[in-house]
């Protein structure tokens, strides 16, 4: 598009103050005490959109956080795109692990981001991502450049399971109306390497409590004697996997979608370095389901992960006791045709009938929902295929990934349009993690490959 990388180069410095503003608020959702802050986030992300050349703003209330809504409709008769994002992040902890600290971005360069990278909790996860999208519309509307119709939401809730967004979407179908679903929430293989994320995986998230006795005992007195909570929940934990690292809930791979050679081969041909892999995360190999590689593993193979576990004495020094309690968070990722709702069943039912007789066992499910693959043979990805190739000059390489946006399922049954998946992200980005950042290589590169979606989707629209 004409003068792109020049309008970048132009305001560079705005670019990234505006979200290093953004990132200063922490708008941690799962987290009430911040509750003020999401607000104000909010707030910003609708008068951004109004500065970068939305006609109509909107906060629209839910039940949970707003969701920001904005438009700039300029034709009815040509195709519209439909932006979605998020402005919460996820919650800071473990903070004594961030160099600096996660609210106050700071610029620094790595080994991979020699121009830099922004680190902030939420730069690349979604804030970051997002609002590319902004200043990609700011461009193509200063400019005049606009080629078809944009409405952006963004909402407040992504990181605690998307939960007013549903509502939302269902009772608005007129006003989402688009022609394709536009995202910047995922990664890419490498900065050298574009890729179009055509594959989310699926998720249920449990949490289980197991119940021994009926308070806490001296561990010398009744050890032994009694099941201990904590003993028993690992156990039962431990027989989750078996020893080729199948999951042996029963009937858990029933629906899983089995690839075939040939879609495995192309898979493989993606550039992936195990060496590389183990070196940056100082392991010295990796782990998993018996007959997959790596990248299939986290990609295309449902998983079982516990991802919290606690109960009895974890304070300075010893103290003897058996807990009366334990505890464990468990993520299931989930593949195309598992259906979320029937696995978190399959192992609310298994995982109960583990207990022995002398303890109790509650599983509570948190959320979930669908995984997602979409087709390549599409305009959506074509177009966005062009962009990558003109702005990278290189045909970039889709790619099924591990990580879980399970409103895109619902986008697809609610609004019956494709996502496409358009992320600018790094796996060493860190995201959840402390000191996550967004490379500012990455940052503008997506401002520039944007609006080329844009234009080549409206072409192709004709
Ligand atoms: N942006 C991520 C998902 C993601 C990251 C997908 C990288 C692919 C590549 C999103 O914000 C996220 O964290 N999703 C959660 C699920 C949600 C229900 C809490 C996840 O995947 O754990
Ligand atoms: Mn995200
Ligand atoms: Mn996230």
């Amino acid at each position: 598009m004409q003068g792109i990388k020049a309008y970048i180069d132009t305001n560079k410095d705005r670019f990234l103050n505006e979200l290093i503003e953004l990132l200063k608020i922490p708008s941690i959702s799962a987290d009430s005490a911040y509750k003020n802050d999401v607000l104000k986030t909010a707030e910003v992300v609708a008068e951004q959109l109004k500065k970068a050349g939305c006609t109509h703003t909107e906060i629209c209330k839910t039940k949970g956080y707003p969701i920001v809504y904005g438009e700039k409709i300029i034709d009815a008769n040509l195709p519209t795109v439909l932006v979605y994002g998020h402005y919460d992040v996820q919650p800071p902890d473990p903070l004594n692990l961030w160099n600096s600290p996660p609210f106050e971005p700071v610029i620094k360069k790595t080994d991979l981001h020699p121009e830099g990278a922004i680190f902030a909790r939420g730069a690349c996860d979604d804030k970051g991502q997002f609002y590319m999208h902004v200043k990609a519309l700011e461009f193509m509307t200063k400019t005049n450049q606009l080629p078809c119709n944009v409405k952006f939401m963004i909402e407040g809730e992504e990181e605690v399971g998307s939960n007013s967004l549903s509502d939302f979407v269902k009772e608005n179908q007129e006003k989402l109306s688009n022609d394709v679903i536009l995202i910047s929430d995922t990664g890419m293989i490498a900065k050298d390497v574009p890729s179009i994320t055509t594959g989310l995986r699926g998720l249920s998230y449990v949490e289980v409590e197991v119940t021994g006795p009926n308070r806490d005992l001296h561990s010398g007195l009744y050890g032994g004697a009694v099941a201990n909570p904590i003993n028993i929940l690992t156990k039962m934990i431990a027989s989750l996997h078996d020893e080729n690292n199948h999951i042996t809930i029963p009937g858990f791979y029933d629906k899983v979608e089995e690839l075939s050679k040939e879609e495995r081969a192309e898979m493989a041909k993606a550039p992936f370095s195990l060496e590389n892999y183990k070196k940056a995360l100082d392991i010295k190999d990796v782990y998993g389901e018996k007959g997959y590689t790596t990248n299939e593993r986290n990609s295309i193979r449902p998983t079982l992960d516990v991802n919290g576990i606690w109960g009895g004495y974890i304070g300075e020094g010893a103290k003897t006791v058996i807990a009366s309690k334990a505890y464990a968070k468990i993520s299931m990722r989930l593949v195309p045709h598992q259906d979320w709702k029937e696995i978190t069943e399959l192992f609310k039912t298994h995982f109960e009938s583990l207990a022995p007789k002398g303890a109790t066992v509650k599983v509570t499910p948190h959320h979930g929902g669908q995984g997602y693959v979409t087709p390549i043979d599409n305009i959506g990805y074509q177009a966005a295929s062009m962009a990558y190739e003109q702005s990278f000059g290189k045909k970039p390489i889709p790619q099924r990934s591990g990580g879980s946006i399970p409103i895109v399922a619902l986008f697809e049954k609610e609004l019956k349009s494709k996502t496409i998946l358009m992320g600018f992200g790094l796996d060493s980005d860190a995201i959840h993690s402390p000191n996550e950042h967004f490379g500012i290589f990455n940052y503008y590169k997506g401002i520039e490959t944007i609006p080329l979606f844009y234009k080549y989707f409206t072409e192709l629209s004709k």
